[in-house]
């Protein structure tokens, strides 16, 4: 009997990790390590103490090794305690989807429809970028509420991701079965066509959170890569100003031609994770979008891509950890 269990890369302990005093990714395996490494480049970006940014990484580190099992606590008392304001909107229906997005999805589906074709139907940006309706304004209006609801209630909540500070990570939320149907039943059959290169036809697991941009906490995001194979980002709101995302080169490469693209209500751009981008600054209201990124474990356990390395393979006991996988075998023994 083998079962498959789902992993992160060692990687998630020592490497990108990211110091928001100075806005650097960096390696930490001890004080030591770090001073000799980094000493050089913080002084240079006017930090004047580097052994002052220890304290936010070595926490940070601690956040990470307890951060799944953490979550998974958060998600257990939320299913228990949380009382949502619209409980239809956890289980995905076609009713919250644009009907052209419904129709995008079935000429995907179609035996033989070809890359050209799908693009032709879609808005394409340079660099393989996508974008097309995905939500109605009036199920984004309704699924804010129901974030917001969220946000006030006095349940923990996890912070998304590495960079962002303020959100709301989905899954602990409720929303994984919602975005498993998302993924499998409407994004999967176009990225079989527009990403097969990049685990387009195997997406196998993901993480989905929303993004919060508002003055006077996190109001735009570092130039960076996705630690996945292929992103959706969904704009659920446009009462704000400014914060449009920028694009340049996959992480592997040199040139850095930067793309700006603005938000547009329930209107998702696709693009591959590893794609270097960030957001600008917002200069009024607040900004939510719903970052969905996809990953597969037949591409990622092959290289991950926070180490560019082969991943070193720690199991999670629940969820979908980074998104690797490691086939486990119960041995029976007769004796
Ligand atoms: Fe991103
Ligand atoms: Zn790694």
């Amino acid at each position: 009997m083998s079962r498959t269990k789902f992993c992160i890369c060692q990687c998630f302990f020592t490497k990108n990790l990211f110091v928001n005093q100075c806005k650097l990714h960096v390696t930490y395996l001890n004080k030591a390590q770090f001073l000799k490494e980094y000493s050089k480049t913080l002084l240079s970006q006017g930090c004047t103490d580097p052994e002052a940014v220890i304290p936010e990484i070595e926490s940070e580190v601690t956040r990470r090794k307890n951060f799944h099992k953490e979550s998974w606590d958060r998600r257990l008392q939320i299913a228990k305690e949380y009382k949502p304001l619209h409980p239809h909107l956890f289980t995905l229906q076609k009713s919250f989807l644009d009907p052209k997005f419904i129709k995008l999805v079935d000429l995907a589906k179609s035996p033989g429809t070809t890359i050209d074709e799908l693009t032709k139907a879609v808005k394409h940006h340079q660099q393989r970028m996508y974008s097309f309706p995905v939500f109605t304004p009036e199920f984004c209006r309704t699924f804010l509420s129901e974030l917001k609801n969220f946000e006030e209630s006095p349940l923990p909540k996890g912070r998304p991701n590495t960079m962002n500070r303020y959100g709301i990570h989905l899954g602990e939320l409720g929303f994984d079965k919602f975005i498993t149907t998302l993924r499998n039943d409407f994004i999967t059959p176009l990225t079989r066509i527009l990403y097969p290169d990049w685990g387009g036809d195997s997406l196998d697991s993901h993480k989905a959170f929303i993004v919060k941009y508002e003055v006077g906490k996190d109001v735009d995001l570092n130039y960076h890569f996705d630690n996945a194979e292929i992103t959706l980002n969904v704009p659920l709101n446009d009462d704000y100003f400014d914060g449009e995302i920028y694009f340049g080169s996959m992480r592997t490469e040199e040139s850095s031609k930067v793309t700006g693209i603005a938000h547009q209500i329930g209107v998702g751009l696709l693009h591959r994770a590893q794609q270097m981008h960030g957001a600008l600054p917002i200069s009024e209201g607040v900004r939510y979008n719903l970052i969905l990124w996809m990953r597969s474990s037949a591409i990622r356990n092959e290289l991950c891509p926070m180490c560019n390395e082969k991943p070193t393979l720690i199991p999670v006991e629940n969820g979908f950890g980074d998104g690797f996988v490691i086939n486990e075998v119960d041995i029976c023994c007769a004796s």
